[in-house]
């Protein structure tokens, strides 16, 4: 049987994901249809979240699931030391799908190979987070009219932040120009930077992180440090206000630059910039439920002509 997980961008074809974003165009044109009547969602996340947890249930409830599962490891019987092959197992005996969130690199690969049903990966450690990417295209190919030949900027843990990563792999397809601005303990790693060569995705490093730099960027992807996977929380410390966007910094931005931030936001965007129209980032999260319905929907086997009939 074909598996219909999502667990990482690598996986899919430039069609796919256009496709994907064909499917997310049409929710947000109705984002309420019935097309998941008697289906049963669960969410389960083992590390925190806001919008991606609460996106994929409103998707799910806006197109007739129920929601089952849990926002908090802690009150599941993972404490009293159950695998996560049990649990994954034992979940699937309840819900038509499962939303992952994990802390371990890898948990969402490992969960899609024993599901019987289909697993979407909503995060695994600092590896991937692939339906955040689809939410990116889509902010991406909205503000700019175009997802080919733009030059991306990405801005801070380029090493933890799973987010980057992810887009990458995504952005492989449409000949974008990536560049990398992180301080050194939280560059992009080697195995990404590899990774763009044998996708012959180009990359500039900078170190500046000012005015003129920002002047080439189509996209401003701003990240978060991510402090829950430092081990050393002195060198959080020390890196984790290196890059703070202010309103200065955009006297020379192009007037189709956008910036993008999968937030929470910490202390990386001036509250001065969301009024600006180069601020996006909350759209982009409104647009986190349009890919996600498009997500849930594709890997249950739902068509873009059964959404549109
Ligand atoms: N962007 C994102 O993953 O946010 P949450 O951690 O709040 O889900």
């Amino acid at each position: 049987m074909e598996n219909r997980s999502l667990v990482s961008l690598v996986d899919y074809t430039k069609e796919k994901l256009v496709y994907l974003l064909q499917m997310a165009a049409e929710f947000e044109r109705q984002p309420n249809r019935h097309l998941l009547d008697g289906k049963i969602v669960a969410t389960l996340f083992f590390e925190p979240s806001t919008r991606t947890r609460l996106s994929f249930e409103t998707a799910a409830n806006r197109l007739g699931a129920k929601v089952i599962g849990f926002s908090d490891p802690k009150v599941t019987s993972s404490t009293k030391g159950e695998t996560l092959k049990d649990t994954i197992m034992m979940v699937s005996n309840y819900a038509d799908i499962i939303v992952m969130r994990h802390y371990l690199e890898g948990a969402a690969r490992y969960a899609s190979e024993i599901a019987p049903v289909p697993i979407l990966n909503a995060g695994d450690g600092a590896n991937q987070h692939p339906s955040q990417t689809m939410l990116d295209l889509y902010s991406i190919y909205k503000t700019q009219g175009t997802l080919e030949n733009l030059d991306i900027y990405l801005v801070g843990d380029l090493k933890y932040g799973r987010t980057v990563h992810s887009l990458l792999t995504a952005m492989r397809h449409f000949n974008p120009t990536f560049h990398f601005i992180a301080p050194d303990e939280l560059a992009m790693p080697e195995v990404w930077k590899s990774y763009c060569r044998d996708n012959n995705i180009r990359y500039v490093e900078h170190k500046e992180f000012d005015e003129d730099v920002i002047a080439g960027a189509d996209i401003l992807y701003m990240t978060r440090v991510q402090r829950e996977r430092f081990t050393d929380l002195m060198e959080y410390e020390r890196v984790k206000d290196r890059y703070l966007l202010k309103l200065p910094m955009l006297a020379k931005a192009k007037p189709n630059m956008r910036i993008l931030h999968p937030l929470p936001r910490v202390n990386e965007i001036d509250y001065a910039i969301d009024e600006t129209p180069y601020a996006y980032f909350f759209q982009q999260a409104k647009n986190g439920l349009y890919a996600r319905e498009a997500l849930i929907c594709d890997a249950l086997g739902i068509t873009l002509d059964e959404i549109k009939a």
